[in-house]
This record gives structure tokens, C-alpha cells and sequence, in this order.
């Protein structure tokens, strides 16, 4: 039997919150192809920043809820409205979550500092004039400023901070955002990554990476930190090349596994 993700049919929604789109599919898509890890991995707490309408975190809960049933779920959203959509949602699925209106998440980081197993994110990562960001309603849906990056840079202490030693972050971010330099500021503090998920149009590439920490990378960040050195160009070139590779596959959908 296929694994279960949330069905369209049973979502709420609301004008002013942001509806499932090729960006949320990638991101559970992303989860799809790593579920099984995701499953031997155990997690005891999965947070969702930015739930929107609640698909990803429903269907993160419906896709590991019959094999890991102690799991808990938090979701948070700086929009009102979405976290009473994203109740609807998870109602009408059976399948529950702790929702928590706030910035990025804020009113949890000394709750559950070092504690999140499994943190998603599909963050406003659409470049914007920088006023944009943090508007209230739809806007503050897509509005990510210069580059895209204002909220996403925000995210990534914020992940560092609640993620436990053995915590996984799934990020989508676009070619526009720069991800290999995404890629290189969580190296600095002690993450590999990978791309799981990767969709192209014409004129974008999404991007699902998947961060976690890696006991190699740490000394190195200590070494790099102590000698004042800088992370070595072979490191750079190839987080760089990971990307650049993929842009070539303009038009495909692929799963990089
Ligand atoms: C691109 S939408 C993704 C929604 C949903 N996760 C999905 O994939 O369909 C980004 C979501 O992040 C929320 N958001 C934007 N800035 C935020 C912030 N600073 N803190 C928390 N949530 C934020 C928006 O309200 C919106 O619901």
C-alpha cells in the first residue's frame, strides 16, 4: 500500500492563505523519497515552519502515522488564518498537530531547543522588494525580499537552535536564492546536505535540500574556526557544481537520490 499524503479534496483554505502548489508537492514529495529514512530515524518531534494551509504537515503526519505513532507535530505561521485552515485540515484527515501563531518559531525555540528531529520548511523565498516582506496576509506567503533570502537567512539560526543532534531540515529554495551559498553557511555550522527533490520550468529550479549535522564537517568548522581559515575551494566548487549540474535539466522533473 502507498504511503498516504493529504488529498486536496479535504483541504481547507482561505483568500488570504497561501493554497498547495508545485512547491508544497516537491516538498512532500521530498519526504515521499526519503520516508523510509524518515521511518528508521525515529523522530519524536516534527516541526513545520510556515504551515500555510496544513498539506505538508498532514501529509508528513498521515505518511509516518501508521508505523510511528508516538510522534508529535508542531506547525506554526506568522498568518492567523492559516493556522485555522490548517486545523480544518488536519481534522479532516484524523491526524493532529500543536499550532502556534508566531514569527518563524519564536515562542518555541526554548521549549524545544535542540529537541526537533524532523523541521520543513517552504518559506516566502520569491525575490521581493525587501518592504514586501512580512506584510500582513497573502504576501507574506511568497515575499522573501532581495534574493529571496530575507526570510530564509532568518530561518537557518532559528533551525540550527531546535534542531536535536541527530535533526533533519528539508528547505525548498530556488535557484534565484542561491542555495549552494545556503548550502556553505549551514556547512559553517557544522551541516551536510544533499538535494532530495529538484523541478525545473523554464525558468526556475526548485530545490528540496535536505540539511543534517555531520561529525567530519563540525571539526572541520572547529579547525576553520580556530586557524581563522576559510572552507576550501574544493569545498565551495562542489557544492556550487551539485546545483549548476542540475540547472542543465531544465524542463525534468527529478528525484536525486
Ligand atoms: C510558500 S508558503 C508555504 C505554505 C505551506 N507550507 C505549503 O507548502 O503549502 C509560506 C508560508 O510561510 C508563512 N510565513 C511567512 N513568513 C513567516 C514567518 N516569519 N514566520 C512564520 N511563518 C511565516 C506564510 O504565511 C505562508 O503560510
Amino acid at each position: 500500500m502507498s504511503p498516504k499524503t493529504a488529498q486536496i479534496r479535504l483541504m481547507s483554505s482561505h483568500p488570504e492563505v497561501y493554497e498547495p502548489c508545485d512547491d508544497s508537492f516537491a516538498l512532500v514529495d521530498a519526504l515521499l523519497a526519503d520516508r523510509t529514512n524518515i521511518l528508521d530515524h525515529c523522530p519524536r518531534l516534527c516541526l513545520e515552519v510556515g504551515c500555510g494551509s496544513g498539506y505538508v504537515i498532514a501529509s508528513l503526519a498521515l505518511m509516518l502515522g501508521q508505523e510511528l505513532p508516538g510522534v508529535y507535530y508542531f506547525a506554526t505561521d506568522i498568518n492567523p488564518h492559516a493556522l485555522r485552515v490548517t486545523r480544518e485540515t488536519l481534522d479532516a484527515h484524523a491526524v493532529d498537530a500543536e499550532l502556534m501563531c508566531m514569527d518563524i518559531a519564536s515562542g518555541l525555540e526554548k521549549r524545544l531547543a535542540g529537541m526537533v528531529d524532523v523541521m520543513v520548511v517552504n518559506p516566502p523565498y520569491v525575490p521581493t522588494p525587501d518592504y514586501e516582506v512580512g506584510r500582513e496576509g497573502i504576501a507574506s506567503a511568497w515575499a522573501g525580499g532581495e534574493n529571496g533570502r530575507i526570510v530564509i537567512d532568518r530561518i537557518l539560526p532559528v533551525a540550527d537552535r531546535l534542531l536535536s543532534d541527530k535533526g533533519w531540515l528539508y528547505m525548498v529554495t530556488l535557484t534565484t536564492n542561491d542555495p549552494s551559498q545556503i548550502c556553505l553557511l549551514m556547512r559553517k555550522k557544522g551541516y551536510a546536505s544533499r538535494i532530495v527533490v529538484q523541478r525545473s520550468t523554464e525558468e526556475e529550479s526548485l530545490h528540496i535540500i535536505k540539511f543534517w549535522r555531520d561529525s567530519d564537517i563540525q571539526l572541520d568548522t572547529k579547525e576553520i574556526l580556530t586557524t581563522n581559515k576559510s572552507v576550501p575551494a574544493r569545498v565551495k566548487d562542489s557544492l556550487i557544481s551539485q546545483f549548476s549540474q542540475l540547472s542543465f535539466c531544465r524542463g525534468t522533473n527529478s528525484n536525486c537520490l
